[in-house]
């Protein structure tokens, strides 16, 4: 199975991500951790990344898509794999549909007004990339998975939290008709019940699905 998870920037895309890769065995494909790791590592593709994503801006298609071509040619994605944060715009989808054959999209819903607390109290693992809130962590500063240490992304500020809604809903948003009309879009809703919830009800859609 080829997966595409789809939402606006806090909706759970990473979280339910992480639990369908162990679940399922595919490789989890964030576009986000890829820049992230360029810029830690001081790449070139780093430097140009952290000229938009520390704005909330997207990080130009072509550049994007070549890295995602790249990686979708490696020995773990013949079995399948999930992309979580691509594509993000309907050039990058266009360009997904020459090199991969995309099975089902997990389309998250959200209430926006959620986003911006969830964004802003965010706490992310630097080992295995789990994301935490400090609503429920009660203080620790490791990661209950693995141990590894807690850190607040660049972009989880408020002001970039608001410019990456923006560009979600000008740039990404159109993806859902793109999708509704492949007929391969499947609609869930983001609530603040616990991820296990929303994990539950996105298997049992694709526990339907041939494998
Ligand atoms: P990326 O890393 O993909 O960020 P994003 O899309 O803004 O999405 P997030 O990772 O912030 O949210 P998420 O949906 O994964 O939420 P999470 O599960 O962590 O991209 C970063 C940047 O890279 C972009 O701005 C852009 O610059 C660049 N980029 C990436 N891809 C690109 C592309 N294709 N093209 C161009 N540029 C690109 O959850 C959020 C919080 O909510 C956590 O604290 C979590 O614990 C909590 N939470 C999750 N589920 C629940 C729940 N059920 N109840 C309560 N809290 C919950
Ligand atoms: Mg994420």
């Amino acid at each position: 199975m080829n997966i595409i998870l789809l939402g606006a920037p806090g909706a759970g895309k990473g979280t339910q991500a992480t639990r369908l890769s162990d679940r399922y065995g595919m490789p989890h494909i964030s576009t986000g951790d890829i820049f992230r790791e360029n810029i830690k590592n001081g790449t070139p593709i780093g430097l140009l990344a952290k000229s938009y994503t520390d704005k909330g801006q997207l990080v130009p298609d072509e550049v994007t898509c070549e890295i995602v071509k790249d990686r979708l040619a490696r020995e773990d994605c013949k079995k399948g794999y999930l992309l979580d944060g691509f594509p993000r715009t309907i050039v990058q989808a266009e360009a997904l549909d020459k090199f991969a054959k995309i099975d089902a999209v997990v389309n998250i819903n959200i209430d926006f007004s959620l986003l911006m607390a969830r964004l802003c109290g965010r706490r992310v693992c630097r080992e295995c990339g789990e994301s935490y809130h400090i609503s429920t962590l009660g203080g620790a500063t490791t990661c209950a998975r693995c141990g590894g240490e807690l850190y607040q992304r660049k972009d989880d500020n408020p002001e970039t939290v608001q410019s990456r809604l923006n560009v979600y809903k000008d740039q990404t948003a159109p993806l859902i008709d793109y999708y509704t009309r492949k007929g391969i879009l499947l609609n869930f809703t983001g609530t603040d019940d616990p991820p296990e919830v929303l994990f539950g009800q996105i298997c049992a859609e694709l526990d339907k699905m041939d494998r």
